[in-house]
C-alpha cells in the first residue's frame, strides 16, 4: 500500500511540475507574480483578463495587432467572459471596411461579433514607419511565442529603469533589462494610473503588467482551463484504475501466496 500512495505521489509531482520557467539566457532571471493559470489545475482570473483587455484596448492596441482574435472570442466560456451585449459595444467602437457593395465600392461599417479584432496599421510597413524601424509583433499568440512566455512579457513591461552609465542609446531606443541586447524601440507603455479600472482595483504598473498578461495568455492558448479540466479528470481515472488493479492483482496473488 505505501508503494502504490507513493506511486500516486510520483506521478502527481511530475504531472504539476510546468517546466516553463526557464529564463532567457543572456539577461536577468525573469520576474513572476504568481500566475492563476499555471498548474495543472489553473484557471485564469477572470477579473484580471477583463482588466487586461481593458489595458490592451486602451494602451496597447494603439500600436500591437491581436489579428487572430475575434470581439465574440471575448464572450466565450473560459476567456474574460463579458456578457454578448458588452461585447456588441465593444466591437460596435471599432470600424473595419467591408464590401464591395453591389456599386462595387468598398464601405466602413462598425464592427460586428464575428470580425476579427481591428489593428493599428493598414501594413506592416505603416507599422514601421511610425516606430522608427521596429515592428510591434501582433499579441494574438506572443505568449506562446517567446521563451519564457508570460513571465518574460510581464519582465520587459516592468524591465525599464535607468540607462546604466557607458551604455548609449540612438533616439527611440530604450533600454530593458529583459530584453536579449537590452535594447528596444518601444518607450514603457505603462505608467501609474494609466488606466482607470471600474473595479476600482489600483493601476499599478505591476497591476497592468499582470493583468494586460494574464489576458495575452488567454488569447494565446483560449482553450487552456478545458484543457485542464480534461488533463485533472485523466489524473483521477488512472489513480482510481491503479488502485483496483492493485488490489485485485493482491487478491489473485494472494492465493498463490498461501499455497506456496
Ligand atoms: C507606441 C507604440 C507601442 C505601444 C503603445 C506598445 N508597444 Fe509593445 N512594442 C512596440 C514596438 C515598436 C516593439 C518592437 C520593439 C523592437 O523590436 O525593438 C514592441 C515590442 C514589444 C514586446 C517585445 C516583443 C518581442 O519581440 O520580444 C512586447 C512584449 C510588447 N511590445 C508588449 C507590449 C504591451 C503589453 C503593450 C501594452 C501595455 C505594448 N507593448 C504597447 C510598440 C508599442
Amino acid at each position: 500500500m505505501k508503494n502504490i500512495i507513493k506511486y500516486i505521489f510520483f506521478v502527481i509531482i511530475v504531472v504539476s511540475y510546468n517546466s516553463n520557467s526557464f529564463g532567457a539566457e543572456n539577461s536577468a532571471k525573469l520576474l513572476n507574480p504568481g500566475w492563476s493559470f499555471k498548474g495543472f489545475t489553473g484557471t485564469f482570473d477572470r477579473a484580471s483578463l477583463q482588466r487586461g483587455y481593458q489595458v490592451y484596448t486602451e494602451v496597447c492596441a494603439a500600436c500591437h495587432s491581436m489579428k487572430y482574435l475575434s470581439y465574440r472570442n471575448l464572450s466565450e466560456p473560459g476567456g474574460p467572459e463579458f456578457s454578448e451585449e458588452q461585447v456588441k459595444i465593444i466591437a460596435s467602437q471599432f470600424e473595419v471596411i467591408d464590401g464591395p457593395n453591389s456599386d462595387g465600392d468598398m464601405y466602413t461599417r462598425a464592427a460586428r461579433l464575428s470580425d476579427n479584432f481591428v489593428g493599428p496599421y493598414a501594413n506592416e510597413q505603416a507599422a514601421r514607419a511610425l516606430n522608427g524601424g521596429a515592428y510591434p509583433p501582433d499579441m494574438s499568440v506572443l505568449v506562446k511565442a517567446r521563451k519564457g512566455g508570460a513571465d518574460y512579457i510581464y519582465s520587459v513591461l516592468l524591465g525599464y529603469g535607468e540607462t546604466p552609465s557607458g551604455v548609449t542609446l540612438d533616439d527611440g531606443v530604450y533600454y530593458n533589462t529583459y530584453i536579449s541586447g537590452n535594447k528596444i524601440k518601444m518607450a514603457n507603455p505603462l505608467t501609474e494610473g494609466l488606466v482607470q479600472y471600474s473595479d476600482g482595483t489600483s493601476a499599478t504598473e505591476e497591476q497592468m503588467a499582470k493583468d494586460v498578461v494574464t489576458f495575452l495568455a488567454w488569447a494565446a492558448e483560449p482553450h487552456l482551463e478545458a484543457r485542464h479540466k480534461i488533463g485533472f479528470r485523466a489524473i483521477l481515472y488512472l489513480i482510481v484504475i491503479t488502485i483496483l488493479v492493485y488490489f485485485s492483482m493482491k487478491k489473485i496473488w494472494s492465493r498463490i501466496e498461501t499455497e506456496v
